[in-house]
């Protein structure tokens, strides 16, 4: 497995197994792995093509009181995961090599950044899509992995490479788990083993509103408000949204038809938690 911080040299290597006929695939990350991200390689490797994977952690998508100075970095430990799960390539640059100039250009999200995470966090699809398009141009990969747990990037990024006309291909894959039902995230190691118990509740809630669902309850703001009980109730979680929307438009869903997206982030302490589910088939 080769490791690079140069945006030059990721290009020279691409250019290489391009020659040899090889596809390309990309898994955008901002770093300290967990299986999760290897559920994204591994999707990856099962279409044979060269595995680019970027470990960045990103300060334009951190709000200005977040936790960017803090995100957890461990760039060894990361390396010999991503090389056992068969990742080809990692490109790893530091803050000058992606962001070199203080007047840059950004790439603007449209309507799916207004709600959900963007209500509260209103400048981070912004930096996402800005370097996740750096990272398209600079790779330039056939197909490029983003996981469902992030649901309103995932869409958000399928909407950038349409209006942008990226000729890249956005595969999802499903929300990986821990065995009790929480969902896996570089964020998990904040919590602290009683704030890591009490999370369970974001899990259960999701599953227990599946249920009601088909059990045949079909109002929106009904089932939101359940959840919400149900995690006040079983937590000192600190509700940021639970909403029930549309899964690609990501419009409000008062009267659940066919299927509906639940979305949600809580706060545990300082440590904001997102999860989701997708009710379909109804
Ligand atoms: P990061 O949080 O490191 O996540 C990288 C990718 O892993 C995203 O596509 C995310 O959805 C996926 N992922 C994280 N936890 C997951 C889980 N439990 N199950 C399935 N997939 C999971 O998302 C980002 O980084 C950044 O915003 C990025 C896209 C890299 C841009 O900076």
């Amino acid at each position: 497995m080769l490791i690079s911080t140069k945006i030059s040299e990721i290009r020279e290597i691409i250019r290489e197994e391009r020659k040899k006929g090889k596809e390309i695939a990309l898994v955008p990350t901002m770093g300290y792995l967990h299986e999760g991200h290897l559920a994204l390689v591994k999707e990856a490797k099962k279409s044979g093509a060269f595995v680019v994977m970027s470990i960045f952690v990103n300060p334009l998508q951190f709000g200005p009181n977040e936790d960017f100075d803090r995100y957890p970095r461990n760039i060894e430990r990361d390396a010999r995961l991503a090389e056992e799960a068969g990742v080809n390539l990692i490109f790893n640059p530091g803050v000058e090599e992606m962001y070199p100039t203080t007047n840059l250009s950004t790439v603007a999200v449209g309507k799916l950044g207004d709600c959900l995470c963007g209500t509260s966090r209103p400048t981070h699809f912004n930096g996402v899509t800005t370097v996740v398009s750096k990272l398209f141009n600079i790779v330039q990969p056939d197909r490029a992995y983003f996981g469902q747990k992030d649901y309103q990037q995932y869409l958000i990024i399928k909407q950038v490479v349409k209006d942008l006309n990226f000729p890249i291909e956005i595969v999802p894959v499903p929300i990986v788990r821990e065995s009790d039902g929480l969902a896996l995230s570089s964020r998990n190691v904040y919590l602290s083993p009683e704030q890591r118990q009490e999370a369970l509740v974001l899990q259960k809630s999701l599953k227990a509103a599946d249920e009601w669902i088909r059990q045949g309850e079909r109002s929106g703001s009904l089932i939101e408000e359940k959840i919400k009980e149900m995690i006040r109730g079983e937590s000192s979680g600190e509700i940021d949204y639970v909403e029930l929307r549309h899964p690609e438009t990501l419009d409000r869903v008062e009267m659940i038809e066919d299927s509906v997206l639940i979305a949600l982030a809580v706060r545990f302490g300082s440590t904001r938690l997102i999860d989701n589910k997708l009710v379909e088939g109804l």
